[in-house]
């Protein structure tokens, strides 16, 4: 019975090469329509304003906020100019109390702007880096919004596990800018950006072969640089640089190609954002925990396997996290010790035998191994758009990559790499590498800042 629950889901998420070559091509089709027109697509495609990235020059001491991730972070960095990089970082991580997340958007701005004043007061304290100029900011804003200049833009639709109504429409340094008047902090913000464009300029300050930035992390999401005169929705004058960087919000992309199953259908209606976000609800950190626990849940109520549990926590919704299946995934003791110490610690489910750990170890093994195929096919479409999928080409292509699911957990890493090696074929594979951007969007925010800087002709 848990075998045949078991075996139906290995089949409906099977990802053979042919069905991840169509969900590139969808992706790179969708990247096409979203670049045509306001509405072409559910893929935005949105314009960062970002018409220049890093080239290492910047200098100066610059804030970055960055919200949107697991934590919250505030840091300061000092930029050293002339390829000099960064020669100090400063950063403080606090998490979110999650009543914020759906409260309202004076008290989730409240709450950034006094994080930020307690981080500059405790430097004013250690260090005098004022030096009579404003201190200016980059804000990393991890939602989708719809920008009107690189400092400015409205917020389309929450997306993960936030859901504050009245923020919605509104231009969200406005508020920041409101909150912090009211700390009495006297900043500029000189950048809005998303952590998908930071982490693509973070990467490109180290690396000039870097073409995108790629989120797998609480939620996911690619960023890359597009020529202006190919974005027919465009409408003002051609930036200089002849470049815009795109924030794709790929998250909300979606496909008949996708292999969806009954547990995410069912998660999606449950959600906050039903219908939205089916991609980024397949893939990303947020997620495949909750797949595991839908299937543990129905295994539970349809067998005897897990014997006559009380069925409380395995009921709760995000009971069981993305970390919890990456640790029962790599458990290697040889009775899956691991296994059993995660479905009681969280679930409640004891005196498992060894076949029904090994049974729970496939179904992490089927959802995550799913969701980093689907992820590879999301670069290979990127690829596919850039015209850099096949063939060796002269220059390389690196895509930068962050957010804590490609970090930690190494199954799925390793996975997304072999798959996106196998849709690119070896002569390709070649010129194509990714890495690990760490910390890049904190970093990209700073350096955007610093390139937009109400001073930097002013010596
Ligand atoms: C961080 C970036 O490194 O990764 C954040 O600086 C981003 O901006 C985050 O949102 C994503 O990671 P996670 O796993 O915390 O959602
Ligand atoms: C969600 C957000 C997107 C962000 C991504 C990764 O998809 O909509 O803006 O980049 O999560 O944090």
């Amino acid at each position: 019975m848990a075998e045949q629950v078991v075996a139906d889901l290995r089949e409906k998420c099977e990802t053979p090469p042919a069905l991840l070559r169509e969900v590139a091509s969808a992706m790179a089709h969708e990247m096409g329509a979203g670049l045509e027109k306001e509405g072409g697509s559910r893929v935005k495609m949105l314009l960062s304003y970002v018409d220049k990235l890093p080239t290492g020059g910047e200098e100066g001491s610059f804030y970055g906020l960055d919200l949107g991730g697991t934590n919250f972070r505030v840091l300061r960095v000092q930029l050293g100019g002339n390829e000099k990089h960064v020669v100090n970082r400063e950063s403080r991580e606090v998490s979110i109390p999650p009543e914020l997340m759906s409260g309202s958007s004076s008290e989730l701005f409240g709450f950034i702007a006094s994080e930020l004043a307690k981080f500059v007061a405790h430097e004013e304290k250690c260090a005098k880096i004022s030096n009579g100029k404003k201190r200016e900011l980059g804000f990393t804003f991890s939602f989708p919004v719809k920008q009107r200049s690189v400092a400015s833009g409205t917020l389309v639709k929450w997306t993960k596990a936030f859901s504050i109504d009245d923020a919605v429409g509104e231009d969200v340094v406005a508020e920041l800018q409101t909150a912090m008047e009211k700390q009495g902090l006297d900043m500029h913000v000189a950048a809005l950006i998303n952590d998908a464009v930071g982490t693509l300029a973070g990467a490109r300050y180290y690396d000039k072969d870097v073409v995108a930035g790629v989120i797998f992390g609480t939620g996911t999401n690619a960023a890359y640089v597009e020529k202006a005169n190919t974005i027919p929705k465009w409408e003002g004058e051609l930036p200089n640089s002849g470049d815009m960087v795109i924030n794709m919000e790929w998250g909300n992309f979606c496909s008949s190609h996708l292999p969806v199953t009954e547990y995410d259908q069912e998660l999606d209606e449950e959600s906050l954002n039903p219908g939205e976000q089916i991609y980024e609800k397949l893939i990303s950190g947020m997620y495949l925990g909750e797949i595991v626990r839908r299937v543990l849940l129905k295994i539970s109520l349809d067998s005897s396997l897990f014997g006559n549990i009380d069925h409380t926590k395995l009921k709760t919704h995000f009971l069981l996290r993305t970390p919890h299946i990456s640790a029962m995934h790599h458990d290697e003791t040889p009775d899956l010790k691991i296994v059993a110490e995660k479905l009681e610690e969280n679930l409640e489910i004891t005196g498992t035998s060894l076949e029904t750990r090994k049974l729970v170890v496939e179904i992490c093994d089927i959802v995550a191994r799913r969701a980093a195929r689907l992820a590879a096919a999301g670069l290979a479409g990127i690829l596919k758009k850039l015209g850099r999928d096949c063939n060796a080409q002269e220059q390389r292509s690196v895509i930068a990559i962050d957010g804590g699911l490609f970090e930690h957990y190494t199954k799925f890493r390793e996975c997304l790499e072999s798959t996106l090696g196998e849709l690119l074929g070896e002569e390709a594979s070649k010129s194509v590498s990714v890495k690990h951007a760490d910390d890049g969007s904190g970093i990209g925010a700073a350096l955007i800042a610093a390139s937009q800087s109400q001073y930097r002709n002013v010596e």
